[in-house]
């Protein structure tokens, strides 16, 4: 979290938006760093959970904005924001979470057992690449979670089989490539680190990358 916190460069008088509220805990570290409880706003799916978030936070001495909602339609009511930051994992990147950020804002979000952040461009746009540190978040709940189905892991050596970056690839290239054509491509690109692959989102399309986003290592983004 403390990584995460570095990497979403929070500057004075920006207004942030996390997803996930969970304990509050994180919620009160960017009302401290921030200075006024105002500029934050944290959401969660369960009352139950943002009570007692909020008494958590109360009892710290902090009073950010603390909403029971679906954080993948973000919180229109409290945009637009400069950052956005989510603590549970998703498969593909909200559309509302764009509209609600300003641009040149950036969203940083795990995926598919890493951390990327985004740039926003406007409502239409998000480009941006993985961090090098893996995260292994709860999934986001509701509409915009699907289960993801096993895959058959025959044919990839047990190497690869228990590698966290192959894995990582798995993931992400998960409903495009096959775990056999994702160990081919490893093997090719010589197991690629993290911040090798990014992610995309113009318009109607969104997809994950390796090295280059109009390169030829390209995979939709499918919740
Ligand atoms: C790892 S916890 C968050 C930790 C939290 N940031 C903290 O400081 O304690 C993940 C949270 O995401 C919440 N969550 C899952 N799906 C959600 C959704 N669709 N919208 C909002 N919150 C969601 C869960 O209820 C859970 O509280």
């Amino acid at each position: 979290m403390a990584m995460m916190l570095t990497a979403l460069e929070v500057a004075d008088g920006d207004r942030v938006l996390e997803i996930g509220a969970g304990t509050g805990y994180n919620a009160a570290l960017l009302a401290h760093r921030l200075g006024d409880d105002d500029l934050v706003t944290t959401v969660d799916l369960d009352p139950e959970i943002t009570e007692s978030a909020r008494r958590h936070l109360a009892a710290a001495g902090y009073h950010p904005a603390v909403v029971t909602g679906d954080g993948a339609r973000g919180v229109p009511g409290r945009a637009p924001f400069d950052r956005i930051i989510a603590t549970c994992t998703l498969r593909v990147v909200p559309r509302a979470w764009l509209a609600q950020c300003r641009p040149g804002g950036r969203i940083l979000m795990p995926l598919a057992t890493g951390l990327v952040a985004l740039t926003v461009r406007d409502a239409e746009h998000a480009e941006g690449r993985f961090l090098h540190t893996p995260a292994y978040f709860v999934p986001l709940r509701g509409a915009e979670r699907r289960e993801t189905e096993a895959q058959g892991l025959g044919g990839v050596p047990q190497r690869a089989r228990g590698d966290d970056l192959f894995r990582f690839l798995l993931a992400l290239t998960r409903g495009s490539l096959d775990p056999q054509e994702a160990y081919a491509l490893w093997e090719r690109e010589n197991a690629p680190l993290r911040e090798r692959y990014g992610i995309t989102v113009s318009g109607e399309r969104a997809w994950a990358w390796l090295d280059d986003p109009e390169g030829p290592y390209a995979w939709p983004l499918t919740g």
